[in-house]
């Protein structure tokens, strides 16, 4: 028992159970006059058979209890309640972490899990409160670890993720709109950074970034000079498609034909099934000069030719040759810390799409064929990329892409590629995501319509998400020493560049430039 007061603090309560049925899995504990409990606090008991060893549990509920008496409620009618709170019963409600066998080996518990108590309480056993430097050990990873931010109630306890574990699962990031989804990738990206740096190696990170916030000083500073690649997704080049069939249905969208029925749109049909160049660009410039020329019915040229100005027209930026292809931006990514896709400029999502799904289709390639490649690939507003059916409509260029994201997911991490991602609308996204990446899921406050679906991956614990305010989440990770979901306050290492200017700004802005030229 001497050994047992090396390992609490004070007394909290007593398990009592109104039933009459004491479970292991769950307690409920009667709270001492003058003692606090909170949701998340971590308590323990001492194990029934093995004296000295406490077993764990974490407060998922603190309702009060108070008798009902049938004049009560008469008198909170007629305006004098009876306030007398002597007979209020706090309670708390915890379920089991586990214990571990011996407490020298709880010291150093490493990859160990925990036991699980199985036998039944003995009823008004003494709830506790562990001492703090007990829990940093019982929260402390064993692997190379990044820390995500302070564990609620105490804030004294920090949440910390193992490297390992998490590459091996990936990570989904979810939260409604504003909530601090892009400061937590964010800040965790500056982590693992800095820390494997730290450790002699090198990481190796896409970002796939819509709104092109993720180019801030502290992830630049965290990579080093020249190791950070930044590239507008409409600067990537269009690679080559060597399917006839699938580069016609492309050429002929894009030049608006959206069946073969009309003489023009057949006879350029015809002549790409007659090419015997391998690789066929899907650009204007190579059906101006390589296809247009070939078609033998005339009179269909001159309509096919504007058709492929017009579309001309339309693309932006500087001309194929000089962008950046596909197979650069793979050796880029190999040779440098991060390479960053910005789409916020980006004119023509379609494209951006086929760009995507090719460059992940590439990477996934080049992992398998080397053994020494790996990287992490993040994508934030994951739901525009990898749509559950029958939410957001799916284009051709986007089912590919989420074949590949899926692809990715399912069998990238033990390959050597990992997912990061975040969504505001996780019931939006492919359920293979979420399924794979829920092993890890940090989950910030979603909207209604999404609960459901985070219930479905984090049980009905995820209830409380609901209240969390900005920045601070639920955390149920594979990656923690403790797997029981943690409310965590993240810690904003770094936060997103702000993009643009609102209306608002603007008007703002226009009047002091004004004034300006006035003076
Ligand atoms: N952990 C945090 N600590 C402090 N401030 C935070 C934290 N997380 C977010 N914020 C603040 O909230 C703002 C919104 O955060 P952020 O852009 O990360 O949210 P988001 O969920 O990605 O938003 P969106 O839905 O627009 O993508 C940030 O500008 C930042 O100032
Ligand atoms: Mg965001």
């Amino acid at each position: 028992m001497a050994e047992f007061n090396l390992v609490v603090e004070e007394v909290l309560g007593y398990v009592f159970s109104e039933d009459g049925v004491y479970e292991p899995h769950e307690i409920t504990f009667t709270v001492e006059e003058g003692r606090r409990v909170e949701i998340g606090d971590i308590v323990c008991i001492e194990h029934p058979s093995k004296p000295g060893t406490p077993v764990f549990y974490q407060v998922t509920e603190v309702p009060l209890r108070r008798k009902a008496r049938d004049y009560e409620e008469d008198l909170a009618r007629l305006g004098r309640p009876i306030i007398d709170s002597s007979r209020n019963y706090p309670r708390a409600r915890a379920r089991q972490i586990g214990y571990y066998e011996e407490i020298m080996e709880f010291s150093e518990i490493g990859e160990k899990e925990p036991l699980m108590l199985i036998e039944h309480i003995i009823p008004l056993t003494p709830v506790y409160r562990p001492k703090s430097t007990i829990l940093e050990t019982l929260l402390h990873p064993s692997a190379p670890s990044i820390e995500l931010g302070e564990i609620y109630p105490s804030w004294k306890l920090t949440l910390k993720l193992e490297l390992p574990k998490l590459l091996r699962q990936g990570l989904l990031v979810v939260g409604g709109v504003g909530t601090g989804k892009t400061t937590t990738m964010l800040s965790i990206l500056v982590s693992l950074v800095r820390e494997v740096l730290s450790r002699g190696g090198k990481p190796h990170i896409l970002i796939v970034d819509k709104d092109g916030e993720y180019g801030v000083k502290e992830l630049l500073d965290a990579v080093g000079f020249g190791e950070y690649y930044h590239v507008d997704v409409d600067e990537v080049r269009v690679e080559s498609i060597r399917d006839k069939e699938r580069y016609a249905r492309e050429v002929l969208r894009r030049l608006g034909y959206y069946d073969r029925r009309s003489k023009a749109a057949k006879a350029l049909y015809n002549t790409i099934m007659e090419l015997e160049e391998e690789d066929l660009f899907p650009t204007p410039d190579f059906i101006a000069s390589k296809i247009i020329p070939r078609i033998r019915e005339h009179d269909v040229r001159g309509e096919l030719l504007a058709r492929a100005s017009k579309w001309k027209a339309m693309e932006w930026g500087r001309v194929e040759e000089e962008k950046v292809s596909i197979g650069e931006l793979v050796e880029k990514l190999k040779s440098k810390t991060i390479v960053h896709v910005d789409l916020s400029k980006c004119r023509n999502i379609d494209r951006a799409f086929r760009t995507l799904r090719e460059l992940l289709a590439r990477i996934y390639g080049e992992v398998l064929r080397d053994e020494c490649f790996g990287c992490i690939i993040v994508v934030d507003e994951a739901h525009l990329y990898c749509p559950e059916r029958g939410g957001i409509e799916i284009s051709e260029g986007v089912r590919e892409l989420k074949k590949t994201i899926e692809l990715i997911a399912t069998t990238g991490p033990r390959n050597g590629v990992t997912l990061f991602m975040a969504t505001q609308r996780p019931s939006l996204i492919s359920k293979t995501i979420t399924t794979q990446l829920g092993q890890n899921i940090i989950a910030h406050k979603v909207e209604d319509v999404d609960l459901d679906r985070i219930r479905e991956i984090m049980g009905p614990v995820a209830t409380k998400i609901a209240v969390l305010p900005r920045g601070w989440a639920l955390v149920k990770s594979l990656a923690t020493k403790i797997r029981q979901p943690l409310i965590v306050r993240v810690r904003a290492v770094a936060k997103p560049a702000s993009t643009g200017k609102t209306a608002y700004e603007r008007f703002h802005s226009n009047i002091k430039s004004e004034n300006t030229n006035i003076t």
